[in-house]
């Protein structure tokens, strides 16, 4: 039996700083029982810890020992012929049961001693709960003895209290990440790049040549991309915004989200492709696939594959997008921007397809810098075909929060002695949080003018567009696909399109 001299602290430290400094506390495991989760300041940065059941030593050495039986002896099935997770964790939790009976370990510690087994045998091991918390976009290990990095939707990038501190602990940790992605890592091929099994986008190094050990970065798949009504609502964009940049895509127009890293370009660029209409032939391309458009059937997902066998070719973002132009989409969207792809995206802009990218650069100056400057040196004249530069930043609140705001949308209004004269549609007041309309937009006018309608009349579809999305923020848990649906339903017919989402939403 045990005393509570025994109890140690196993793999968890319990925090000790008082509670005034405690953030933000939630369970992350589907119980909400053993997997809690607190955000604390510590002087003068935030750490995430989790908090599992504390064991004793004894305790540790019997989920050993089933662990191992479970994996290596002739007495079990081995558990990874059981493909079906839960099937194999239904087959452990029978199995683990009766050696604890044999070992006669108290009932009342069962279900503590079966959570660490499933969690390592079934889970993800010491990062389970990360794996679990949907707050959480990216872990990443930078080898040992080193926290483990999170980027939390709340709060940033933030260190852990989970600490490798064994060689061996964090090498199987990865052999099993890479095994989960389905790829081979070894001495010989010590890198690999892989999809887990939920879509989370993972990264694993052996670390041979790495004096701090192995290490890893998971990119999580969040389950639901962002909406241009959750970007409304988080304050990212404004529904004038929001409708503006409906307008541009509707009519095949051009547009080139910048930022820094973490700015939430994707995730903006994702949210304005829900205003594209189904029907539509889109083409992405992109290194890593994060673009997601669900429920368009004619939309083809290209991504560049990396080889470093010499029997396999790599094919990159230009072959790539040269190849979707060959294609005749109506929309080409590529990921980010950072070679000669960009020479062809301009290209395929100029031939009215429209276009959508995202570029790394603080503000939009630097991204026209970085476009006309090597490696990229795109010619003035393509620039300028861009309809929209759009800039998103992300801050730090008073409460220590992140936010993210459109800050600047540019139109490019003509060339001027080889510089591009821009004129400021949008911008964003800090002091007051506020996203304004500055100016009139030219590509409004020039659409227009496309139509063959007079400017009011656009206008007026404008107005009606900002309406509708301001009506859309009354309902709630709308999906991106969902919402896609909506927007369409507008296009067919917009009066029906109103009333539908008012009795929706008992309006
Ligand atoms: N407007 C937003 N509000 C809340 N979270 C956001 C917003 N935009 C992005 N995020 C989150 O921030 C992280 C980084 O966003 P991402 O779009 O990938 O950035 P970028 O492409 O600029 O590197 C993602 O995990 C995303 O879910
Ligand atoms: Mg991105």
């Amino acid at each position: 039996m045990l005393d509570d001299s025994e109890i140690i602290k196993e793999r968890v430290s319990e925090p000790e700083i008082s509670s005034p400094d405690l953030i933000h506390t939630y369970y992350v495991d589907p119980e909400e029982k053993f997997q809690k989760i607190e955000i604390r300041r510590e002087m003068a940065f935030k750490r995430y810890y989790v908090i599992e059941p504390l064991i004793s030593n004894y305790e540790k050495e019997i989920i050993d020992w089933i662990k191992e039986v479970l994996e290596y002896s002739d007495d079990a099935v081995p558990i990874y012929v059981i493909r079906d997770p839960e099937l194999r964790k239904e087959y452990i939790i029978n199995f683990a049961k009766k050696l604890l009976k044999r070992k006669r370990v108290p009932p009342k510690r069962w279900d503590v001693i079966i959570y660490y087994i499933t969690r390592d045998l079934v889970g993800y091991g010491k990062i389970d709960a990360l794996m679990n918390d949907k707050f959480i976009e990216d872990i990443s290990c930078s080898g040992l003895n080193v926290p483990i990095y999170v980027w939390h939707r709340d709060h940033g990038y933030i260190p852990t209290n989970i600490v490798f501190n064994d060689k061996n602990e964090l090498e199987s940790l990865v052999y099993k990440l890479a095994v989960r992605a389905k790829k081979m890592i070894s001495v010989a091929n010590p890198s690999v790049d892989g999809i887990l099994p939920d879509g989370s986008r993972v990264v694993c190094n052996l670390g041979v040549v790495s004096l701090k050990g192995p290490t890893f970065t998971i990119r999580k798949y969040t389950a639901e991309p962002m909406t241009i009504i959750d970007l409304i609502n988080e304050g990212t964009v404004t529904p004038e915004l929001a409708a503006y940049l409906w307008m541009l895509m509707e009519h095949k127009k051009s547009i080139i989200v910048c930022g820094e890293v973490g700015a939430g370009k994707t995730t903006l660029s994702n949210a304005i492709l829900g205003f594209i209409r189904k029907t539509a032939k889109i083409i992405t391309v992109e290194e890593t696939p994060e673009i997601r458009l669900d429920g368009y059937e004619n939309w083809t997902q290209k991504v560049t594959r990396e080889s470093i066998r010499e029997e396999v070719r790599s094919i990159d973002l230009f072959e790539l997008v040269k190849t979707a132009l060959r294609e005749r989409p109506d929309y080409i969207i590529v990921g980010e921007v950072r070679g000669k792809e960009a020479y062809v995206l301009f290209q395929a802009i100029a031939l009215g397809h429209g276009g959508l990218t995202t570029l790394h650069a603080d503000n939009i100056d630097s991204a026209i810098k970085r476009l006309t400057s090597r490696p990229l040196e795109i010619p003035m004249y393509l620039i300028a075909l861009t309809s929209a530069f759009v800039e998103v930043s992300k801050f730090i609140d008073e409460a220590g929060r992140i936010k993210r705001r459109v800050t600047n949308v540019k139109e490019i209004e003509g060339i001027e002695e080889d510089r591009l004269i821009l004129r400021d549609i949008f911008r964003y007041k800090a002091d007051e949080d506020k996203i304004e309309m500055v100016n009139d937009s030219l590509e409004l006018r020039k659409i227009a003018t496309e139509l063959g309608i007079p400017y009011d009349k656009l206008m007026g579809e404008f107005q009606r567009r900002q309406s509708f999305l301001v009506l859309l923020t009354n309902l709630e848990g709308v999906s991106w696909s969902q919402l896609s649906n909506l927007i369409e339903n507008y296009y067919i017919d917009p009066e029906e399109a109103f009333s539908m989402v008012r009795r929706e939403g008992g309006l």
